[in-house]
């Protein structure tokens, strides 16, 4: 990927949206197997050219599973979170919040002692030789089932990790319905987290009304199907419901067929707060920088906009974010 422009990169950068087993490389999966003596289903992960293959949105959620197969030890948890924030930081970001699924490391064999501990390991070295700061979202996937996501939430708290600071729902929202994990998100919600819900961008309006009934949501990841209700816009703007919007993801999984018919202008122009992530960015062909970089150049922001998007991003965040944007030459930029 060629670099990124000198405006851009000068941006500092947050992102809110972004799934830690949907951040390792093809290069790292296979660098992990290799090390746990995994065999990898080359011929249904791979493509000839060595990127990931899927060919839709379901598709693509078995391959995010078939290669984080291959993360199986907390030392292997502690690299993918270290080589993602490292990479972060190279592009100007300050912040990231990290979507972990316990589920994952569970099916590897992992303990949840364990797996936190490792994520966290990467989140300390990568803060002590980037100086980025990051911060865990405890996830479930709705696909696993309603028992197996209310045993998540109970095991996230039960947990308290200090790293863990907000909880969100992924998986395929158009045959779960969320109103199904509203115990879940009770549990959560009481223990003091802050909730985010994929919704609206595999189903329509109706499924982010149906997130936002959720206990304790004050989020919505991506929610850029919103746009095709205008009642529903009015009141995201009224509410400053945050949207984390990941324009490549919805322009690769086909939810919008062009950058420039993607909605985050449109959603900005109505008030509707938004910040940008990069999803499952090797899965996508995408970086968060570049995110940034395509707000920019094809979806209508300024720089201006940008360190807007930013300041979104640091005051949405579920943990504390004060004084990261404190360095003299970031401060002048926001
Ligand atoms: N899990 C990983 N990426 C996802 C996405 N874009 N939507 C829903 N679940 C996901
Ligand atoms: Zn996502």
């Amino acid at each position: 990927m060629s670099p990124l422009t000198p405006d851009v990169a000068a941006i500092p950068k947050a992102e809110l949206h972004v799934h830690l087993e949907g951040t390792a490389t093809p290069d790292l999966i296979r660098r992990l197997a290799a090390r746990n003596g995994v065999q990898l289903p080359t011929e249904r992960l791979f493509n000839p050219d060595g990127s990931f293959a899927w060919n839709d949105f379901l598709h693509f959620l078995e391959s995010y599973d078939l290669a984080a197969a291959a993360i199986r030890t907390g030392a292997d948890y502690r690299d993918v979170t270290y080589e993602y924030l490292a990479a972060c930081a190279a592009e100007g970001a300050v912040y990231v919040e990290l979507i972990a699924s316990l589920d994952h490391g569970k099916n590897v064999g992992l303990s949840d002692e364990e797996h936190l501990a490792g994520i966290a390991q990467g989140i300390d070295d990568a803060q002590r030789d980037h100086g980025i700061t990051g911060r865990i979202i405890s996830s479930i996937v709705r696909n696993f089932g309603v028992a197996d996501c209310e045993d998540v939430a109970r095991r996230t708290v039960a947990l308290g990790h200090p790293y863990v600071v907000g909880f969100n729902m992924a998986g395929d929202e158009a045959n779960f319905p969320a109103s199904d994990y509203a115990r879940a998100f009770a549990i959560v919600h009481e223990a003091g987290l802050g909730c985010s819900v994929h919704a609206g961008e595999h189903a329509g309006p109706e499924s982010i009304r149906a997130a936002l009934e959720l206990p304790g949501v004050v989020r919505i990841s991506h929610g850029v199907r919103a746009v095709e209700d205008p009642d529903l816009v009015a009141e995201l703007a009224e509410r400053q419901i945050v949207l984390e919007v990941c324009p490549t993801s919805n322009v690769v999984l086909g939810v919008f067929p062009t950058y420039e018919a993607h909605p985050l202008g449109a959603l900005r122009a109505a008030g509707v707060p938004v910040t940008l992530g990069s999803d499952d960015p090797p899965y996508f062909g995408t970086t968060i920088g570049r995110e940034y970089e395509l707000a920019h150049d094809r979806l209508g922001c300024s720089l201006a906009d940008l360190r807007e998007i930013t300041e979104t991003a640091l005051n949405a965040a579920f943990s504390d974010t004060e004084g990261l944007v404190n360095q003299p030459d970031r401060r002048a930029d926001l």
